[in-house]
């Protein structure tokens, strides 16, 4: 049918893309670039869309999801989406009781604790997240050549918000089940990785074509104790999508120390801050693996000069490296200018053009 065949052409335009040839490593017409929440209150336009709607409300709208994902390819010309969604999504969509709180974050009504805790975490099935088949397929079909990249939470942190029963600075309670109880938290940390494996084999069946595991507070973590008692779990969750041929990101903040074993638990590419620049990231990782990052997200606020002068700081350590994806270090904040993020944009692709 002339859908199939126009399928079929898009496929190998978004296979071609910038985006996914630097997570292959293969040589690029210009380093790509996306932004970890590029989309959201930075921008006017999502402002008005969520207007009188719930932050989880409007990631189970599937128009919502669509219009508020592509806003910022159509603003900014970034090489890739990222689909609209959060890493509480897939604990609502089992039943779990929490909502985001504005300003606050995800916070869970029980918190997670004892081993009857654990039992009422059940496995995802896509049948609980229908309207995330249907949003990526709306997408997909709105994206054109530019890929989509899916996401999930990674076991661990996923684990300090229901361990905690919200955001926290110390993890004191996550941390005491790791260290006090290894048994209930392997087995935490496990079930996680199953309901996260689920959650991203739904975004790559519905057309996703990259993912990205967020392990956003590993930071707080030593590297042997990361090792022992994370690692393992979100190296399952890898091992699991590995046969879909989407390459596969690793992210956390403060993770100079993990940054070798970020890469070891099975990404493809591993994301990094801006504590630690390119050239030094790509040591600690190692060879065949790209690398996406890293200037700092408050540098948007120096003004135009200093963006520049920094981007080209990252684009200088990264002139060595086989893949590069260029990001920030972490998200973008909700106050920056909507402008200095398209000149970004800009900057990037005119600086590497080639
Ligand atoms: O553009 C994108 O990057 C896609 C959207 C996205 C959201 N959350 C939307 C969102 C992504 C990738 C996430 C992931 C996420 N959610 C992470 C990992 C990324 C990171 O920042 O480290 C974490 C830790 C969460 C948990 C979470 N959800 C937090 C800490 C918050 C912020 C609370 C606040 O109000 O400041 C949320 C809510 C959230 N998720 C918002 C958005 C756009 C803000 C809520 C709103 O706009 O009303």
């Amino acid at each position: 049918t002339p859908t199939a065949t126009s399928d079929a052409v898009k496929d190998d335009a978004v296979q071609e893309s910038a985006f996914l040839k630097a997570c292959r490593r293969e040589p690029v017409p210009h380093t790509p670039v996306w932004f970890m929440r590029q989309a959201g209150r930075s921008l006017p336009e999502y402002r008005k869309v969520r207007e009188g709607i719930g932050m989880l409300d409007s990631c189970m709208r599937p128009d919502l999801v669509t219009e508020i994902t592509l806003q910022p390819v159509r603003r900014h010309h970034v090489d890739a989406a990222i689909f609209f969604s959060d890493i509480v999504v897939p604990l609502k969509a089992i039943g779990i009781d929490l909502d985001i709180k504005p300003g606050v974050g995800p916070v869970v009504e029980q918190p997670v604790r004892t081993r009857a805790d654990l039992d009422r975490l059940r496995d995802l099935t896509p049948e609980d997240v229908t309207y995330v088949t249907e949003a990526i397929g709306m997408l997909t079909r709105e994206l054109g050549p530019t890929p989509l990249i899916g996401f999930a939470g990674a076991p661990f942190t996923l684990a300090s918000y229901l361990v905690e029963g919200g955001p926290s600075r110390t993890y004191e309670n996550a941390k005491a089940m790791m260290y006090g109880d290894p048994e209930l938290w392997a087995d935490l940390l496990d079930r996680l990785a199953d309901i996260t494996a689920a959650f991203l084999k739904v975004q790559i069946e519905a057309g996703a074509s990259a993912v990205q595991l967020f392990d956003s507070w590993a930071g707080a973590l030593a590297p042997a104790d990361y090792r022992r008692s994370v690692m393992p779990a979100s190296a399952k969750v890898f091992r699991a999508v590995a046969g879909h041929g989407v390459p596969r990101i690793h992210f956390g903040v403060g993770t100079g120390e993990l940054l070798g074993l970020l890469g070891e638990a099975g990404a493809d590419v591993v994301g990094v801050d801006w504590r630690v620049p390119l050239d030094e990231a790509a040591r600690r990782v190692g060879p065949g693996k790209a690398l996406q990052g890293n200037l700092d997200p408050t540098v948007l606020f120096a003004g135009r000069d200093a963006v520049e002068t920094k981007a080209q700081e990252v684009l200088d350590a990264a002139a060595g490296l086989e893949g590069h994806v260029f990001n920030l270090g972490h998200g973008v904040m909700p106050s920056t200018d909507p402008d200095a993020l398209t000149r970004l944009v800009e900057y990037v692709h005119t600086r590497t053009a080639r």
